[in-house]
């Protein structure tokens, strides 16, 4: 085991690069032979490593979740960053001071109230605003469906006040409850052709809509062909996570972020080990409660990542958390893992474990730890 696995003050946060470097290329490709730009979100990680190993792979600018990793990723040299939560007149101050400094951002709106309050501010201030318009492709959450005359209302709202209508984007978050290929690749397909619709609809209507942008990372890995699409965004497969492999778009061995606990005691009669990983650390993310298997509050490997199957991480206090076999209580559970032994907990939901920590330890291939810092709040 490398130093560091022994040494590193735990829980903490580990990205295993090789994994992370695999999963980078493997989208990269599939996006490049796929015929499309790849715009990573960053909400996933919220790390400048991360994302420029990302763009070092090819991506072509950032999605984030928040105008403060805009600010972050902009100052870090990034440009061109599409914002994909909707606009709120609120937040068209700090959106407009970013573009003054010379970042391309891009905003989204889904009503016509957002595009009329983004249109009378951009005149206002004089400033042309890129939005976007979101479409709802499956009904997951917001946006306004392909066929909906408010679409062509929103349009020229944007287009007629001035405003540079970029594109139309989509995100079929609902993939996430799947877990066939074909429901995958159905899924996939519907989003790519409600998204092209909308854009068809727009462009029909006389309005321009360069950018046909969709993605969520179970779509992004299962579309067979993106035919109208110019771009793909997706995040949590950076690292993936128990979700994703329940879905079915990558092995356990994929998973690159990883808590790394110590055993701080046992309950050897109820067959617990007692780690220093407990919520705080993952996260109360149950995502895996729903689906085929339940990972508990995660999956528990040895500290050099290799799973051990049958244990999860099936409690978890703020500070506490209860390694246990999920088939029968383990016996030897106190042998098997002494006081100071030091585990990994592969997590449910990657995006909400990576947010419990300030930083991450980017673990590299000879076993060596850098601290990466992750920026946090709003
Ligand atoms: C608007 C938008 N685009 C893209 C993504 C990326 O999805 P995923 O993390 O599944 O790759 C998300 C994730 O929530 C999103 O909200």
């Amino acid at each position: 085991m490398p130093d560091s696995l022994s040494t590193l003050d735990t829980p903490a946060a580990l990205i295993d690069l090789p994994r992370m470097q695999r999963n980078i290329q493997r989208m990269q490709q599939r996006m490049d032979a796929l015929g499309v730009r790849f715009r990573p979100h960053a909400k996933t990680s919220k790390c400048t490593p991360v994302v420029q190993a990302q763009i070092a792979a090819g991506a072509r600018g950032i999605t984030v979740s928040t105008l403060k990793e805009a600010a972050q990723f902009f100052a870090d040299g990034i440009t061109d960053i599409v914002y994909a939560v909707g606009m709120v007149p609120a937040r068209l101050p700090q959106a407009l001071a970013l573009r003054r400094q010379g970042c391309d951002l891009k905003i989204i709106t889904d009503s016509v109230a957002s595009a009329q309050a983004i249109a009378g501010f951009g005149r206002a201030e004089g400033e042309v605003f890129e939005v976007w318009i979101e479409v709802d492709t499956d009904g997951h959450r917001s946006g306004i469906k392909p066929h909906e005359a408010a679409l062509l209302d929103v349009g020229r709202a944007l287009h007629a006040g001035g405003m540079r209508l970029g594109g139309a984007m989509t995100h079929a978050g609902s993939s996430y409850e799947l877990r066939t290929p074909a429901a995958l690749q159905a899924m996939a397909e519907q989003e790519r052709a409600g998204c092209v619709h909308a854009a068809e609809r727009l462009r029909a209507a006389g309005l321009p809509c360069p950018v046909v942008s969709v993605g969520s990372t179970p779509t992004a890995l299962s579309a067979t062909q993106l035919q109208g699409v110019t771009e793909v965004r997706a995040g949590v497969y950076v690292f993936f996570d128990l979700v994703m492999h329940n879905v079915g778009v990558c092995g356990i061995e994929d998973i690159a972020l990883g808590v790394l606990t110590t055993v701080i005691g046992h309950q050897a009669d109820k067959g617990w080990a007692i780690v220093d990983a407990g919520w705080m650390a993952m996260s109360r993310d149950r995502g895996t409660q729903k689906q085929q298997q339940d990972y508990g509050y995660g999956q528990v490997c040895s500290a050099d990542g290799t799973p051990l199957p049958g244990y999860l991480l099936s409690g978890a206090n703020q500070e506490h958390g209860i390694v246990s076999r999920s088939a029968a209580p383990d016996a030897d559970i106190a042998t098997r893992f002494p006081l100071g032994t030091r585990l990994r907990i592969l997590p449910n939901h990657a995006c909400a474990t990576g947010a419990q920590f300030p930083h991450y330890q980017a673990l590299a291939a000879d076993g060596s730890a850098t601290p990466w810092s992750r920026l946090h709040g709003w």
